[in-house]
């Protein structure tokens, strides 16, 4: 019997990229083998773009290896690319040439696409009724939804993009976050896009990893991440005698002072009755309690240290 073996669309081994002293990736691994829209989370300067960057080839890493559809990026930069669709910042387009026109000259270019295809990409992007005007005459976001068109010429299997909706107007995000999810799930393309909008990733990914400090910290979808953690709101009489009961209580990961009655408390299963309980007994009057899920901030916070407890 012939078993089949997932093919990887993006393999990423024990990625290291070195600036001098600064070591901007500090071995990352990544098996994408699905079609499904990825998302890259992380602070400033966590190794988002230098991620893409050296997947993309346009950065030698300092060690590690990168495959893309088995083919490898260093060996075979040429064979590679051609599996991939980029977008960093705005890539130099011809001011005096049309929308159209540029995105013909890149297709002619690569050697992808075609009228028909750059006429639909036009339109995926929002960008009909501009394709006529002059590059040169683009607001900013206009000149990113061209450039998200560029990457998505020749319809190739992995699409890269790094802040996407950075700078597009609700429409323009509302535009990207339907195509995205159209892509991966109607035409089977890997989408790994780096963002600094939780709601957009939660709301397009169907998992995401968070980067920080040059390292994956976790991965999977949001229900994943978020399984073990639970955020209990308390509104009470006294916060600061409930600070200390509930410090005073196992299994309590986190305690925040969230307003002059408020706080808000990190556990793990299921501890909103419990610490009723507790503070009841204590003679607090507790008027409000609410457990929930951990949002995706919330997530992030917690795996990247920082904004929980103002840390
Ligand atoms: N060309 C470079 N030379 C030196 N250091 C660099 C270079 N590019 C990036 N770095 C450093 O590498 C680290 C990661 O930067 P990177 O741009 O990948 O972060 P990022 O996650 O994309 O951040 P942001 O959210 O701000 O876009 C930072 O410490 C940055 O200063
Ligand atoms: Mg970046």
């Amino acid at each position: 019997m012939v078993l089949a073996v997932e093919k990887e669309i993006l393999r990423v081994s024990g990625l290291v990229k070195r600036f001098g002293r600064v070591e901007a990736l500090k071995g990352i691994d990544i098996s994408l083998t699905r079609p499904g829209v990825y998302g890259f989370l992380g602070p400033n300067g966590a190794g988002k773009t230098t991620a893409f960057k050296v997947i993309t080839g346009l950065l030698r890493p300092t060690s590690g290896s990168v495959g893309i559809c088995g083919v490898d990026i260093r060996a075979n930069t040429r064979d590679a690319v051609r599996n991939i669709g980029i977008l960093f910042d705005s890539p130099a387009y011809y001011p005096y040439l049309s929308g159209r026109d540029n995105l013909e000259v890149f297709a002619r270019w690569s050697g992808l696409g075609g009228a028909a295809g750059t006429e639909e990409l036009l339109r995926k992007t929002g960008l009909e009724k501009a394709a006529d005007k002059k590059v040169g005459e683009y607001s900013w976001g206009m000149k990113r939804r061209l450039g998200i068109a560029a990457a998505l010429l020749g319809d190739p299997p992995l699409i890269i993009m790094d802040e996407p909706t950075n700078g597009l107007d609700p429409a323009g995000i509302a535009e990207i976050k339907r195509l995205m999810p159209e892509l991966a799930h109607e035409r089977g393309r890997v989408i790994l896009f780096s963002s600094h909008r939780m709601d957009e990733v939660d709301q397009v990914c169907d998992s995401l990893m968070i980067i920080n400090g040059g390292v994956i910290v976790a991965s999977g979808t949001t229900e994943e991440l978020s399984r073990a953690e639970r955020v209990v709101e308390i509104t009470c009489s006294d916060a600061e005698k409930a600070v200390n009961i509930i410090s005073g209580m196992s299994g309590i990961d986190k305690i925040e002072r969230t307003g002059a009655d408020r706080l808000r408390v990190r556990a793990p299963g299921s501890p909103a009755g419990a610490i009723n309980g507790a503070l009841v007994e204590a003679g607090i009057e507790v008027s409000r309690i609410a457990e929930s899920k951990e949002s995706l901030e919330d997530i992030f916070f917690r795996l990247t240290g920082t904004g929980f407890n103002g840390e």
